[in-house]
């Protein structure tokens, strides 16, 4: 891992079969990466995905492998779930806690995110904390606060957050229904993060709605150590472009 590169990986969400996914590894694999020093780049496929998505990367790639969760519990009794163990045979190398979909459709809460950051940590996976506030705290002045009680409450009990990645994603800037956030909207919670965390975490991402038209800017935003891309990153050409474009940056 380069110390202080900047961060930049993509969720395919519930998106991509085997083959699509095997597809885009190949396309990937097949860029030279070291053009992309002082990038870290990561992607984040479907579970059912992982091993493959690693085989065809191979064990030399550059690109960190995500799960998109992981149960707290190591094993058990839990039906479709998987655990940090499970992720991380598959190749999972970090794991994606918290997002505000899972919050609000699978009702993950700061609890089950404390416990599955702990979890992460205990198995030496990097976990990918997001917090973002909803359009309604943003309007009301509240999304510092929010955030802040949201990643404290991740990290509780948190004795070393070196791995740990924090990904700020505001919900009203995220998915189809989402508007970019203009680097004013994001300053303050991200002044905010780095005075907290800052300088105990990995790094502190920016998602939602990130295309290649407004990466530069967002990364400008103090304190924004990456980018977290949904929809922009689908498709491999796109992802490779951002990742050329971000490398550019920082040559
Ligand atoms: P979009 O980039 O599609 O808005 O999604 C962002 C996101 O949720 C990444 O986790």
């Amino acid at each position: 891992m380069a110390a202080g590169a900047t961060w930049v990986g993509t969720s395919w969400k519930m998106t991509k079969t085997l083959a699509e996914s095997v597809a885009y590894a190949r396309a990937l694999a097949a860029v030279d990466s070291s053009r992309w020093a002082g990038t870290q780049p990561f992607i984040i496929p479907p579970a059912t995905a992982l091993a493959a998505v690693r085989d065809t990367l191979g064990h030399q790639s550059q690109v960190l492998l995500g799960a998109q969760n992981a149960h707290w519990e190591d094993a058990g009794a839990w039906t479709g779930e998987l655990s940090v163990p499970q992720v991380a045979d598959a190749g999972a190398r970090l794991v994606e806690i918290g997002h505000s979909e899972r919050r609000e459709h699978f009702g993950e809460t700061d609890h089950t995110v404390n416990l599955k950051v702990r979890a992460a940590l205990r198995h030496g996976v990097r976990p990918l904390v997001c917090v973002g506030e909803s359009d309604q705290v943003f309007r009301s002045g509240g999304s510092v606060e929010h955030v802040r009680r949201q990643a404290r409450a991740a990290l509780a009990g948190v004795g070393d957050p070196s791995q740990v990645l924090i990904a700020y994603e505001p919900v009203w800037a995220i998915g189809a229904g989402g508007r970019s956030a203009r680097p004013e909207d994001i300053a303050e919670v991200f002044a905010a993060l780095r005075a907290e965390f800052g300088s105990a975490v990995e790094g502190l991402l920016y998602g939602g709605s990130v295309t290649l038209g407004n990466a530069a800017q967002t990364l400008k935003v103090p304190a924004v150590d990456g980018l977290f891309v949904g929809r922009a990153a689908w498709a491999v050409d796109d992802f490779i472009a951002l990742l050329d474009h971000v490398s550019g940056l920082s040559a």
